[in-house]
């Protein structure tokens, strides 16, 4: 049976949820995929660090000698900031490789570009895990919604910012204790100033404009606030109206531009955003023939996260252009398995 030879980038929280439901799930791959998936390598910061991982998996902390494999079919991307990571991803592409990613910063910025570039290699480029966790909202707005004319979209983005108001409301505790619980669970991101103050939902929110409205609000108009003004006595005040705080991000176009903020609002028992607790995203569709749409699930942590990339992992395997790769890959392997050296 032929294999798909996957590189995983960083083997923190994301990381590492990717190489174990890998591990778990070999069976469904290869069901769905009728080829295995095997890990051949890992990028790590620490070689010294004792990881959990196949002896046969090279663990290093040198991305060139990662493209530099034999065969190399995927580059699943869980590191953070936008560089390295861009250079790794373009370099990846250029070596014929589809690419994933969970780092919608780097997305935001880059995303267009890495697009371009892999429609230009013939490779696929997944990036469900960039907005709302485990949550499929890009394959939804992608492959679900092709004909309705999405009008507004308003999501719950940012689990880290509502795991902290939940947590400051349901148990009285402060910012700074809910911040600390969302990082020790795996939520927040190593800075996690992008979570509390906005970016993190705004990065996001203009992954989802490109995908529905085919472009972006010119960032500068978009306004951005975090949760950090949110205070135990706004939330109690709040509460006592029967009101909770949540951090909205919505995105619609409005007399032909395309409208963006991020920012906490108040929302009452009616509202479907009043019952997303704890760690939750959520996402609200509206279009012209279907009407509005509500996703819901966990926004943020290892499996929910891997749970996205795996995802897409069959997707860009299954792409037109991943079959033709995949194919053309593994074969220019068996030439190379007869002796001849490759690159
Ligand atoms: N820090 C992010 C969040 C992780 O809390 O939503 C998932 O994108």
């Amino acid at each position: 049976m032929s294999v798909i030879k996957v590189a995983i980038l960083g083997f923190g929280t994301v990381g590492e949820g990717v190489y174990r439901t890998i591990q778990s799930h070999a069976e469904e791959f290869t069901a769905v995929l009728g080829k295995k998936v095997e890990v051949a390598a890992i990028l790590i910061k620490n070689k010294q660090k004792k990881r959990e991982v196949r002896e046969d998996v090279l663990l290093t902390s040198d991305f060139e000698e990662i493209l530099e494999l034999p065969q190399l079919d995927v580059v699943i991307e869980a590191i953070v900031d936008k560089e390295p990571t861009f250079t790794y991803l373009k370099k990846a592409i250029g070596r014929g490789c589809h690419i994933i990613t969970a780092n919608k910063e780097m997305f935001a910025h880059y995303g267009k570009e890495l697009l371009e570039l892999a429609k230009v290699n013939n490779v696929s480029v997944g990036y469900e895990a960039t907005v709302a966790g485990g949550i499929p909202v890009i394959q939804t707005l992608r492959q679900l919604l092709k004909i309705n004319r999405v009008s507004l979209i308003q999501g719950i983005l940012n689990g880290t910012s509502n795991f902290i108001l939940t947590e400051m409301r349901e148990k009285k505790q402060s910012f700074a204790e809910s911040l600390q619980q969302a990082q020790e669970n795996g939520y927040a991101e190593a800075d996690p100033t992008n979570d509390i103050e906005g970016f993190d939902a705004f990065y996001k929110a203009m992954i989802l404009s490109r995908i529905a409205f085919g472009e972006e609000p010119d960032w500068q108009d978009v306004e951005r606030q975090g949760i950090t003004s949110i205070t135990s006595e706004l939330i109690t005040a709040a509460e006592k109206l029967e009101l909770r705080f949540k951090h909205v991000a919505s995105i619609s176009r409005e007399g032909g531009r395309v409208v963006a903020a991020v920012k906490p609002v108040l929302v009452g028992n009616e509202n479907p955003f009043y019952h997303v607790e704890g760690v939750e995203n959520a996402v609200n569709v509206h279009s012209d023939i279907v009407g509005r749409i509500t996703l819901q699930g966990p926004g943020a942590g290892m499996f929910p996260t891997a749970s996205a990339m795996i995802e897409d992992l069959v997707y860009v395997c299954q792409s037109r252009s991943g079959e033709r790769n995949i194919v053309k890959n593994t074969v220019e392997i068996s030439e190379t398995s007869k002796g001849e050296q490759k690159e």
